[in-house]
């Protein structure tokens, strides 16, 4: 099946990250968010996150311009009955993907293919909820995804097969790496990512390091580009906790108990780099 337009349903990090690899390799980019200033921030972002990639030639300011053209944004979520693939990146909350999906499905094309770029919900689930659980299927890109090469393809249970083949090769226009996981809690990058952040700070919360020796031990003695502290400051604290709990619930293991600090963050609103507050203070 030939995707041409794609409609991504969150403006978010992920969302905007999403449209951007997509317009740059030719799709018909249709953005859509609940919040017009979200999505004037999101088109804002990905004109600056382009340049970088013009200034640093990898792309070309031709390559710039005609992808910030095909790209386009609504606050209507049923305008995207019109594409071919739907990509939902909204919250990581399983009611608000459902709802998305409850909203859509009247408005979709028989072919059209909905994915959700859930980073641990059951895809299964997911696609239970909808008329068509053969063309449902996890894509989980990774932040920030215009540098990330990796694209996670989950099947559910009931994914066909040329479903599957059709996204693999969407990944591969996009320039990127598929691998496959099957669809149990978190996958794989985070089934294993994940563990590893809270244990960092649990490592934290028993006063082993201080926030600055915990991520310089796993940059300079691991070889990480982030350390874990910093990373779940990236990634949100909110959604590092959300996957904790997906892991915890789904696997009934003690070994994925969210550290009680990771918490009490995420109760006090420090999320991140997005609230300027984390285990760093952005401020
Ligand atoms: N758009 C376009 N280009 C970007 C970009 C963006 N949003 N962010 C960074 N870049 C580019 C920069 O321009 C730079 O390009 P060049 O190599 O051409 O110079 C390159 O990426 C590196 O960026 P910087 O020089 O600014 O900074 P850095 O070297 O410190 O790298 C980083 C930044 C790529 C984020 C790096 O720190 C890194 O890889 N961190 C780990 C990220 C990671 O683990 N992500 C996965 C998170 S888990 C996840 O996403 C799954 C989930 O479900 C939670």
């Amino acid at each position: 099946m030939d995707i041409t337009s794609v409609g991504v349903v969150g403006a978010g990090q992920m969302g905007n990250g999403i449209a951007h690899v997509f317009a740059l390799s030719g799709y018909e980019v249709l953005l859509n968010d609940i919040s017009s200033e979200a999505l004037s921030g999101a088109v804002a972002l990905i004109d600056r996150n382009l340049q970088r990639q013009v200034s640093r030639e990898k792309i070309s300011q031709s390559d710039k311009d005609a992808a910030m053209a095909r790209i386009s944004t609504t606050t209507t979520l049923t305008d995207l009955g019109k594409c071919d693939l739907i990509i939902e990146a909204a919250t990581e909350r399983e009611t608000v993907k459902q709802a998305i999906f409850e909203d859509l499905l009247p408005h979709l094309q028989p072919h059209t293919i909905l994915t959700s770029n859930t980073s641990s919900i059951s895809i299964t689930r997911l696609a239970s909820r909808t008329d068509r659980p053969e063309r449902f299927m996890g894509f989980h890109f990774m932040n920030p995804v215009p540098v990330m090469q990796l694209v996670e393809l989950i099947r559910g249970i009931a994914t066909d097969d040329e479903t599957y083949q059709t996204l693999r090769k969407v990944v591969d226009r996009l320039g990127k790496t598929s691998a496959s996981a099957e669809d149990f809690p978190a996958f794989i990058v985070n089934r294993i990512l994940m563990p590893m952040i809270n244990e960092a700070v649990y490592t934290l919360y028993e006063g082993v390091g201080s926030v600055e020796s915990i991520d310089r031990s796993l940059k300079l003695g691991a070889n990480h580009p982030m350390g874990p502290l910093e990373l779940a400051d990236f990634i949100g604290l909110d959604t590092c906790l959300a996957i904790m709990n997906v892991l915890h619930d789904g696997l009934a293991d003690t070994k994925y108990r969210p550290c009680p600090l990771l918490v009490k963050y995420v109760e006090a609103g420090w999320l991140g780099r997005k609230t300027e507050r984390g285990f760093y203070d952005y401020r």
